[in-house]
């Protein structure tokens, strides 16, 4: 059974800023995640940078678009040696498969690969009106994790408050990787449905996503190490 871990969000706007927030861990090399903001700003070698430094990266890119363009990024990616990457389950069975086709390199070796299903910012009433979905968000988040699990992903990112549906639908080995996690005595900004990394642990989340209330706290460190004890107990 996976350990699972916290993985701390750099969003950053630039390498100097990602580096002077690294720079303050002098005993750990948390897993971390880069989002689009930090690899649109500084291209590939940010990855290449952050590995060399001993780091797990979460690739938080959320590709969707055809099955082959899916498949030749995914390809792409497969040489930076991530960890973890990610497309949105919306882009259908087929277009997962194309991108595992894609991500899996030579050897047989690959990065976990994970689908998003809802945004958490998209609300029942949006997905119903906008999207014309005819359904309820859990019945949405239930049958793309099921999708994800029958194209042969690793798991989902989905909300704290759906990793319990998803376990119950997919079976505990399929990943559980949720953002929207706050302390009990922390702010929760623009996150409307959190948890504290306690609850998400025994909701089933196998790893938390944590940026503000690490990166935006007076002490770094003693914030992911506060994080590290709540989730994992250690
Ligand atoms: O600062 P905070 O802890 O809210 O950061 C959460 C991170 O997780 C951000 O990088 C955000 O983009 C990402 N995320 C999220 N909700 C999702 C998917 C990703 O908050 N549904």
């Amino acid at each position: 059974m996976n350990k699972g871990d916290v993985i701390i969000a750099l969003d950053f706007p630039s390498a100097d800023k990602a580096y002077a927030f690294l720079d303050q861990f002098k005993e750990e090399k948390p897993y971390v995640k880069v989002g689009m903001e930090l690899f649109y700003a500084e291209g590939p070698q940010i990855v290449r940078e952050i590995k060399k430094r001993g780091h797990k990266i979460f690739l938080d890119l959320k590709l969707h678009d055809i099955p082959n363009t899916v498949k030749s990024a995914m390809a792409v990616l497969s040489h930076l040696d991530v960890d973890m990457t990610n497309l949105h389950a919306a882009g259908t069975i087929d277009m997962m498969k194309a991108a595992l086709e894609g991500l899996t390199r030579p050897d047989g070796t690959r990065p976990m690969l994970l689908a998003v299903t809802q945004l958490t910012s998209t609300s029942e009433e949006r997905m119903q009106n906008e999207l014309l979905i005819n359904a309820s968000i859990a019945d949405t988040v239930q049958k793309y994790a099921q999708n994800a699990k029958e194209a042969g992903l690793d798991g989902v990112v989905c909300s704290p408050l759906e990793a319990a549906l998803v376990k119950q639908a997919c079976g505990s080995a399929f990943q559980t990787v949720t953002p929207g996690i706050r302390f009990a005595d922390s702010i929760a900004d623009d996150q409307a449905r959190i948890m504290t990394p306690e609850k998400a642990r025994s909701g089933g989340s196998d790893y938390i996503v944590v940026g503000r209330p690490i990166t935006k706290a007076d002490d770094p460190v003693a914030a992911y190490r506060r994080c590290v004890k709540e989730f994992l107990g250690c």
